[in-house]
Formats: C-alpha cells, structure tokens, sequence
C-alpha cells in the first residue's frame, strides 16, 4: 500500500497550485493549502513552521508579478530561503519548485532573474531538491497575444515554441514530490515542438481572431533577446500529453 503523505504546496490557490492540491487529495495524500491570504507566507514567514509540521515535502508555485527586477528577485530569493529554512526543522525530505526552461539564459528578462535567484536559493540551501523547469503554459497563451499585439497584427519572435497544459505540470510536480529528490533540474515541456507564430495562430483560429501572426527575429522576450531553442528544453525533458488543440478544445 502506498504511504499517505503530507505535501505542503505553497501557491496551493494558483493555477498549477490547485491543480497540484487535487490531485494530492485523489490520490489519498494530504495536501496543505498554503497562500498568504489563508496566513502562510512564504515571503514574510509568517504561518511556515505551523504548516511543515510532520511534512514529507513541499511544492512551490507560488508567484508574484512585476516588471521590477529587483522587486521580483526579491520576492522569490526571499520566499526560497524562508521556506528552506523553515523547511530544515521539521526534517522536510523534498523541496520541488516550479522554474521555466532556460531561465539561466534568459535573465536579461527580469522575470527570468528572478526565477534564477529563486533556482539559487534552493540549490544552495543544503536541503533536497528538484527544480522542474516548464515551458509556456497554454493557458498563458492569452497574456503573450496581448504583450505582442499592435497595429491589428500579432508578432512575435522567430523561435520555437513547446508549451504545456497546467494539467499536465501540475501532474507532473506531484509526481516529482512524491519521488526520490534529483537535487538538480528536469525539464518538462508540452508534447508538440512548432515555431511559437504557429501556437498562437492556432490560438487566434479558435477564438475567431483574424488578425495576422508574424515571427520577427530582431523582436525580443520581455527584454531577453533569444534565438530559435531558448524556449525550449536542449537535452531530454518529461513530456506532458495535452496538444494545444486538445486544450482548446476544453
Ligand atoms: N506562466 C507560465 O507559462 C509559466 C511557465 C513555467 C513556470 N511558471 C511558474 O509557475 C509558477 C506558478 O504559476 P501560476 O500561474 O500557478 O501562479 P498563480 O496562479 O499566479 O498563483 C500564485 C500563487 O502564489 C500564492 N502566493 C503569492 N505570494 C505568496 C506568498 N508570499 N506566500 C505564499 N503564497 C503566495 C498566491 O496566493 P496568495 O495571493 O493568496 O498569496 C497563489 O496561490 C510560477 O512560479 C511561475 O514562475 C509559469
């Protein structure tokens, strides 16, 4: 029989968070919903101790945005080493976070900074890990149209594009958690590799936009500049199963 086993996932309300939690409680474990609007905060500490008591491991999504570097490396360097710290007392056995493939290349995105401080501050911590970085998810397919949208046309750069359903990452986190620590990084990406103007002009023909989608190699990534694989994973990854056509279709 397997072990019921108490994970603490911290974003336990977010989009993959939740998803994360769901599954946890399908599959018989218990899992502790951990935001700062129900006290636990990992950025201030407040509420951390009370929720690792007794836990076997901890899944970070939790979020911030800005478009400030030095706000959002703060949020996330600060919010890892709170958790890693409170995380050594109670003995926790796996801390795994959520990253995004590449963020080690793409920090002149200030977003990207601070994931890799973030990246960091665990792997530095002394404690068990695993790092899964994902790709894109569909569902943040509407915020990129709209951050490359001008002039009745969508461009966007000339790269290629993997992205994943939320499902499927926050399957594939749970798994991760309830698994031996890598104390290092796995990638995980969606099951179809295209150019990134594809996704979103099959994205634009299921809600009835028209507009054209252009790919522009000298057009940047939120202040990265990438070339055709920054997107995406180098070397092997975990795939998710869900195309974006399935996705849509939901
Ligand atoms: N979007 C993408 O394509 C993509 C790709 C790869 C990886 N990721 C990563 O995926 C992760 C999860 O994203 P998401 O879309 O699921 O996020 P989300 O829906 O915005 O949810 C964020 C969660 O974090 C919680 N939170 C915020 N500040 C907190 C704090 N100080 N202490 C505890 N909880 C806090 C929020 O709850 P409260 O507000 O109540 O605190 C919420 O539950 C992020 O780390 C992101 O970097 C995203």
């Amino acid at each position: 029989m397997t072990k019921i086993k108490k994970v603490v996932v911290i974003g336990g309300t977010g989009l993959i968070g939740s998803k994360a939690v769901k599954l946890l409680h399908d599959a018989g474990h218990e899992a502790v919903v951990a935001s700062s609007r129900n006290g636990i905060n990992a950025y201030t500490g407040e509420g951390l101790a009370e929720a690792l008591a007794g836990a076997d491991a901890v899944i970070d999504v939790s979020n911030m945005m800005s478009f400030d570097r030095d706000v959002i490396t703060d949020f996330f360097a600060t919010s890892s080493r709170n958790l890693m710290g409170a995380e050594r007392a109670p003995g926790v056995r796996h801390h795994v976070v959520l990253s995004i493939v590449n963020a080690d290349q793409l920090a002149a995105n200030p977003y990207m900074a601070g994931k890799l401080a973030q990246e960091e501050a665990v792997a530095t911590s002394g404690q068990a890990f695993t790092i899964v970085r994902a790709t894109q998810f569909h569902e943040f397919t509407e915020t990129l149209v709209d951050a490359y949208s001008a002039d009745g046309a969508v461009t966007v750069p000339d790269i290629d594009f993997q992205p994943i359903a939320a499902d499927d990452v926050a399957a594939a986190l749970v798994e991760a958690a309830l698994s031996e620590p890598k104390n290092g990084t796995v990638d995980l990406a969606g099951p179809e590799r295209a150019p990134f103007r594809s996704f979103v002009s099959t994205y634009l023909d299921a809600k009835g936009d028209n507009r054209p989608v252009n790919a522009d190699a000298a057009v940047d990534y939120f202040g990265a500049p990438v070339m055709a694989g920054s997107l995406v994973p180098g070397g092997d990854s975990i795939k998710g199963r869900i195309t974006i056509a399935e996705w849509l279709r939901v």
